[in-house]
């Protein structure tokens, strides 16, 4: 794992926009698998910016998602879809054909499994997966588990993801307790991962992911046996990296 040191948010954001813009650069038609969450929104920014001014062209890219919210409209405000478009599609000239986030609406589990890990297959997978990380260590919704997870399924999410969600809904009764996710298989089949990840409230997980065993208690730390990972986190979060 490659370690890349950022002073702030606005820092690990534009480190991290840098590499995905890179990739976007050298493969106009890569496949970018892409996350939610506090912790990419600042990067989504950064790349808002550069493609205003010209300097990166999302025409041909296409994007999958890591989850989705059980049971929830692709126009419900929490949703992944929606925080999607507000935070990043609505402002570039993807194609909208070209992206990809799990049906949260539907709840045939089966169907939106087999489909989603059918359509990343047949995408190749992907050339970047953007990832942030848990408190717990998750990935995508990939919770602390005796297993390692392989392709898409739905989850049931651990009361310490219900909590540190509830931040974004009403009240804590009103947050989805499943969703789907990509699993972990799909997720090492990219040929390369980008974590992002600030604040003290990362220190642990970022290392344990990064040099704690590789177990799936820390769903991250499997990050460790892929060959391309590169980690931009601030000072916080990396706290306990010495
Ligand atoms: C979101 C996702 C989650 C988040 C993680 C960190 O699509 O897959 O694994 O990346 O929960 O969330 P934030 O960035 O809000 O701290």
């Amino acid at each position: 794992i490659k370690i890349v040191r950022a002073r702030d948010y606005a820092d690990m954001s534009r480190k991290a926009a840098n590499i995905i813009s890179a990739q976007v650069i050298l493969k106009p038609n890569c496949v970018l698998g892409l996350a939610t969450g506090d912790s990419p929104i600042g990067t989504y920014d950064q790349l808002i910016d550069w493609y205003k001014k010209g300097d990166v062209d999302f025409s041909q890219v296409s994007t999958y998602n890591l989850d989705e919210y059980f049971g929830i409209a692709d126009d419900d405000p929490q949703s992944y879809h929606y925080f999607m478009n507000k935070h990043f599609f609505d402002h570039i000239n993807i194609d909208p054909k070209n992206v990809h986030v799990p049906a949260g609406s539907n709840t045939d589990v089966d169907e939106v499994c087999a489909s989603f890990d059918k359509m990343v297959a047949d995408a190749g997978f992907c050339d970047l997966q953007l990832l942030g990380i848990g408190r717990n260590g998750h990935i995508g919704f990939n919770e602390p588990d005796d297993v390692f997870s392989k392709g898409t399924h739905c989850v049931n999410l651990t009361e310490s993801t219900i909590e540190a969600n509830s931040r974004l809904f009403e009240r804590e009764e009103d947050v989805p307790r499943r969703a789907y996710t990509m699993g972990v298989q799909t997720i090492m089949n990219a040929r390369s991962i980008l974590v992002v990840a600030n604040g003290e409230k990362k220190a642990q997980a970022v290392h344990d992911m990064c040099f704690g065993p590789v177990t799936p208690q820390c769903p991250a730390s499997i990050l460790q046996l892929h060959t391309n990972v590169t980690v931009v986190a601030d000072d916080e979060a990396l706290a306990l990296c010495k």
